[in-house]
C-alpha cells in the first residue's frame, strides 16, 4: 500500500476544503510571527499570475536565465550528452523547456507538477512542439521522493530546476528537496539548477515589487483564496504587498502588512493582527557561487559548471549526483 503512487494528492474534508491548505494556513497564522508557506500561491489564478511576473520589466531572473539557456546549447550538449530523461521539477507552464531539450535532444520528458491541469495543458503543448519526443507528466509534490514513470526507469536523467525556485526554500528545506530530488533520480543523474545572485538590493527589491502592481496581486490573491477555500474575513483592502531584503539571510521577503489593526476568522478561528505587523508570505534567497555550491553539495549534489548571464545577475549550475562514500 505504501509504495502506491495513485493516491489522492489533494485531501479533502467532507465539506471539499483542502485539509492541508486549512492546517498550513492555521499553523502559520497562530504563530507569533504569522507566515503562510508560498506553495499556496500557486493555485489557477496565482499560476497564471506569477507567469505575468515573469514577463514583468523589473522581473529579470527569467531573462537572464533564458538567455543562459539560449547561448549555452552546445556546452549543455556536450556535458550532458543525448538520451537522458529529462525531469522538470515544478514545471509550470513550461516555457524554458524547448530550450533546452532542442540542446540536448532528451530520451523523454518528465514534467511533475502539482498544479494538474496546468502541468497536462503545458505538457500537450510541447508535446505539439516536439513530436519525437515521449512525454510522460506527473502530478506530484516533488518535496518528497516521486515514483518516476516505468518508461523511464533505466533510463539515466537530468533534473532540471530553473527559476531559482530552491531560492523559495529555507536552507534546511533546500537541502531536503535536493536530496529529494537525488533519490528521485537517482545514481548517475545530473541536476541542471537555476540559481539567482546576490546584487544591488534596489535592483533586488524592486523585482519582487513591481510598478505595475502585479507581484502584489500574485501576493493578495493568497489571501483571496484563503477567504474563498477556507472560508475566511481577511480585508485584503487593508493589507499592503511589501518586499524586504534580509540581509542575515540573504533574501527578499514579500510580506503582507496590515495597514491598521484588524481582526478576521478563517475556518472559525479568530486572529488579530495590529498595524504594521506581516503576514511573511515567501522567500526568495540569493546566492553567491560558494553559498550556492554549499547548498548542492549539502544536498547530495557536486557542481560540475557554472554559467551566467552576460550582466551576470543569474547563475545556472549543472551538478551530478554524489555517490555517497565512507569519508573522514
Ligand atoms: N523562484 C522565483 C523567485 O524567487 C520565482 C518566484 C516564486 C516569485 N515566487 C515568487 C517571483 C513570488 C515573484 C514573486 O524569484
Amino acid at each position: 500500500m505504501a509504495e502506491t503512487q495513485d493516491i489522492r494528492l489533494v485531501d479533502l474534508d467532507e465539506d471539499g476544503v483542502d485539509r492541508a491548505f486549512r492546517a498550513d494556513v492555521l499553523a502559520g497564522l497562530r504563530q507569533a510571527d504569522k507566515a503562510v508557506p508560498a506553495r499556496w500561491f500557486y493555485d489557477d489564478e496565482g499560476s497564471e499570475l506569477f507567469e505575468e511576473i515573469t514577463r514583468l520589466p523589473e522581473y529579470y531572473p527569467t531573462r537572464a536565465e533564458r538567455e543562459i539557456l539560449e547561448s549555452r546549447g552546445n556546452e549543455f550538449a556536450e556535458l550532458i550528452g543525448p538520451g537522458r530523461a529529462v525531469v522538470e521539477f515544478g514545471s509550470g507552464s513550461s516555457v524554458k523547456t524547448p530550450l533546452l531539450l532542442r540542446a540536448i535532444d532528451p530520451g523523454a520528458y518528465v514534467p511533475l507538477d502539482i498544479a494538474g491541469d496546468f502541468l497536462r495543458a503545458a505538457a500537450a503543448d510541447l508535446s505539439a512542439k516536439f513530436p519525437g519526443l515521449p512525454v510522460y507528466p506527473v502530478e506530484a509534490d516533488f518535496t518528497k521522493k516521486v515514483t518516476l514513470p516505468d518508461a523511464v526507469r533505466d533510463i539515466p536523467k537530468l533534473g532540471f530546476f530553473p527559476g531559482s525556485t530552491i531560492g523559495n526554500m529555507v536552507p534546511p528545506t533546500a537541502v531536503d528537496l535536493l536530496r529529494s530530488m537525488r533519490a528521485t533520480l537517482g545514481e548517475g543523474s545530473q541536476l541542471l539548477i537555476g540559481m539567482d545572485l546576490v546584487k544591488d538590493r534596489k535592483i533586488l527589491t524592486a523585482a519582487y515589487d513591481d510598478a505595475a502592481g502585479v507581484t502584489a496581486r500574485f501576493n493578495l490573491n493568497l489571501v483571496h483564496r484563503i477567504n474563498r477555500e477556507l472560508d475566511g474575513t481577511i480585508p485584503a483592502e487593508k493589507l499592503r504587498h511589501k518586499a524586504v531584503w534580509n540581509d542575515t539571510f540573504s533574501r527578499v521577503e514579500m510580506h503582507l502588512e496590515a495597514l491598521e489593526d484588524i481582526g478576521f476568522t478563517v475556518s472559525g478561528v479568530d486572529f488579530a493582527m495590529r498595524k504594521g505587523e506581516t503576514i511573511h508570505t515567501e522567500n526568495s534567497h540569493k546566492f553567491r557561487r560558494r553559498s550556492a555550491n554549499m547548498l548542492l553539495l549539502a544536498g547530495g549534489w557536486t557542481p560540475v559548471r557554472r554559467w551566467l548571464d552576460g550582466k551576470k545577475r543569474f547563475s545556472l549550475i549543472l551538478a551530478e549526483a554524489t555517490v555517497p562514500r565512507s569519508a573522514p
